[in-house]
C-alpha cells in the first residue's frame, strides 16, 4: 500500500470512526475456531490484518501466544492501546499482509478475516505463500474472500465500463470515488473454482462455505 492509498479505505475509517468500530464483537465463526484450536492444543496464532483487534483480544484473553499485524498505523496503535487497557499481552506490528512478521514454520494458525482480497491475484498468491511459509506442518489458515456474487463486484464492473471505477484485472477493481467505505482500496472477487484450483492450491481445503457473498475457508498446510 502506498502513502497515497493509506489515506483511503481502512486507515481513514479507523481514524474517523474507530471508536464506533471498537464496539464490534468477534465473529461467531472465529469464536468457534478459537474453541477448536484450544481443544486441539494449538498455541501460536497470528491475526493477519487485525484491524482494531477484536479477534486478537479474544485470542490473548483465551491464553494463546497471539500476534497481529496490519498495514494501518491507526489500527496498530488502537489495537495496542486496547490490549494494554485490558492487561492482555500480544505483539502487534505494522506490516504488509504478504510479510507476516514471524519466523518461518512457527504458527499453528493464521486468521485473516476480510483482509486478503485487498490485493490483485498476484498479491493474494504472495500473501498465501507467506502464510504457508509461516505455518507449522498441519497448521491452519482461516480466512474470508470476497465472492463474485457480491453486489459490489457487479457495481464495480458497471462503473468500470462507464469509466468511474478502475479494472485492474478480471474481477479486481478500485472505486476511487468511494469516500465512505473501503472500495477505494483494491478488491478482488473470486469464484470457488479460482479459490480451490489457484489461490489455495498449496493447502488442503477442509471447508469452504459461501456466506453473505463471501467465502469462508478453513485450510491446512500439509504435514
Ligand atoms: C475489513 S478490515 C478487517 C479487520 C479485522 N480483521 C476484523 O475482522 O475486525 C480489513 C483490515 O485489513 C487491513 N489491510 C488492508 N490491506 C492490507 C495490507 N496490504 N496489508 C495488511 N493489512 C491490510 C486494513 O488496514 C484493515 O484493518
Amino acid at each position: 500500500m502506498t502513502d497515497a492509498t493509506l489515506n483511503l479505505g481502512w486507515e481513514r475509517i479507523w481514524r474517523e470512526q474507530g471508536s464506533r468500530w471498537e464496539l464490534q464483537e468477534p465473529q461467531a465463526e472465529v469464536v468457534a475456531l478459537v474453541a477448536r484450536l484450544k481443544a486441539e492444543g494449538k498455541r501460536r496464532v497470528h491475526d493477519l490484518g487485525c484491524g482494531l483487534g477484536r479477534h486478537l483480544l479474544l485470542l490473548a484473553a483465551e491464553g494463546f501466544q497471539a500476534s497481529g499485524s496490519d498495514i494501518s498505523p491507526e489500527a496498530v496503535s488502537r489495537c495496542q492501546r486496547r490490549l494494554a487497557e485490558s492487561s492482555l499481552s500480544a505483539t502487534v506490528t505494522r506490516s504488509e499482509m504478504d510479510a507476516i512478521p514471524e519466523e518461518d514454520g512457527c504458527l499453528d494458525c493464521v486468521i485473516a478475516w476480510n483482509v486478503v482480497y485487498h490485493a490483485t491475484v498476484e498479491g493474494i498468491l504472495r500473501t498465501l505463500r507467506g502464510v504457508h511459509g509461516k505455518l507449522k506442518p498441519g497448521g491452519y489458515f482461516f480466512g474470508t474472500f470476497a465472492s463474485t456474487s457480491h453486489s459490489s463486484c457487479d457495481l464495480s464492473r458497471r462503473e468500470a465500463e462507464e469509466g468511474l471505477a478502475e479494472r485492474l484485472e478480471a474481477d479486481t477493481y478500485i472505486r476511487p470515488h468511494d469516500t465512505e467505505g473501503d472500495k477505494a482500496l483494491v478488491h478482488h472477487y473470486t469464484t470457488e473454482e479460482e479459490l480451490r484450483e489457484r489461490l489455495l492450491a498449496g493447502f488442503e481445503v477442509l471447508s469452504l462455505e459461501h456466506l453473505s457473498s463471501r467465502w469462508l475457508v478453513l485450510a491446512r498446510k500439509g504435514m
